[in-house]
């Protein structure tokens, strides 16, 4: 199984993309999570996005289709993988394309600006695993920790209000053209084409995940 999740900051990604990969048995390719690790790690990819990502910008195509065509080659990708933040330009999009990769499904979680706000200034994530929590929708069994390590949770450097709203016009001027560019490839219904699913992401994190599974049982 190979998926996309598409979706604006904070749409919910990261949170659906967890219980799909269990689910599927398949691995989470975050490369948000991959950035911010290279960040930790102090690396010279790490020294080179920390700014960009600070600011809500997106990191140059070429170092991100680089960084993704590496790690599908790895082997706990042969039974798929799910993307979570990659495409989010035409040109990444074009790549995978260009490189034969080919998906079974893009999915798109739709929620409103309004409220994508509300939900990133309450977002807390522990940096190992990416696990992410927000404190009144999806809290910690104890607040501030982690449910499965017990180490400290955190805030994103990125999740200040401002910064959010950069972060959702950046979205809208460059990955929301991807959601026109799956639909007319699965149009062409040929065997190599994905299916497109949209999903209404304002709902609770258990429905959603719900009409994630509904969609995705039909493949
Ligand atoms: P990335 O880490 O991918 O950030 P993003 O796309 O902005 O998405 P988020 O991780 O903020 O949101 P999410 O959809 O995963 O939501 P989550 O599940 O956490 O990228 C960060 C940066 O890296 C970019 O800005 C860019 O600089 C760079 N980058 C990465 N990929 C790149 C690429 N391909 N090209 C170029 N640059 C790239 O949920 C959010 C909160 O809401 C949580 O608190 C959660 O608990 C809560 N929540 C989730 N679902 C619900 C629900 N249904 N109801 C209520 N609350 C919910
Ligand atoms: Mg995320």
């Amino acid at each position: 199984m190979r998926i996309i999740l598409l979706g604006s900051p904070g749409a919910g990604k990261g949170t659906q993309a967890k219980f799909l990969c269990e689910h599927y048995g398949i691995p989470q390719i975050s490369t948000g999570d991959m950035l911010r690790a290279a960040v930790q790690a102090n690396s010279p990819l790490g020294q080179h996005v920390q700014a960009i990502m600070a600011s809500g910008a997106l990191v140059p195509d070429e170092l991100m289709i680089d960084l993704v065509k590496q790690r599908i080659l790895d082997a706990d990708c042969q039974k798929g993988f799910l993307l979570d933040g990659f495409p989010r330009t035409l040109p990444q999009a074009q790549a995978l394309k260009d490189a034969g990769i080919d998906l079974d499904a893009v999915i798109e979680i739709q929620v409103a600006d309004e409220v994508i706000i509300q939900r990133l200034s309450g977002r807390r994530v522990h940096p190992a695993s990416g696990r992410v929590y927000h404190q009144d929708f999806h809290p910690a069994k104890i607040s501030g920790i982690d449910d499965e390590t017990g180490e400290p949770l955190i805030q994103r450097v990125d999740d200040q209000a401002d910064t959010v709203r950069h972060r959702l016009s950046v979205y809208h001027q460059q990955t929301t053209p991807l959601i026109a560019y799956y639909l007319d490839l699965a149009a062409l219904q040929t065997e190599k084409s994905p299916q497109f699913f949209s999903i209404d992401g304002s709902q609770t994190v258990d429905q959603v995940r719900a009409a994630l599974i509904d969609v995705l049982g039909v493949l």
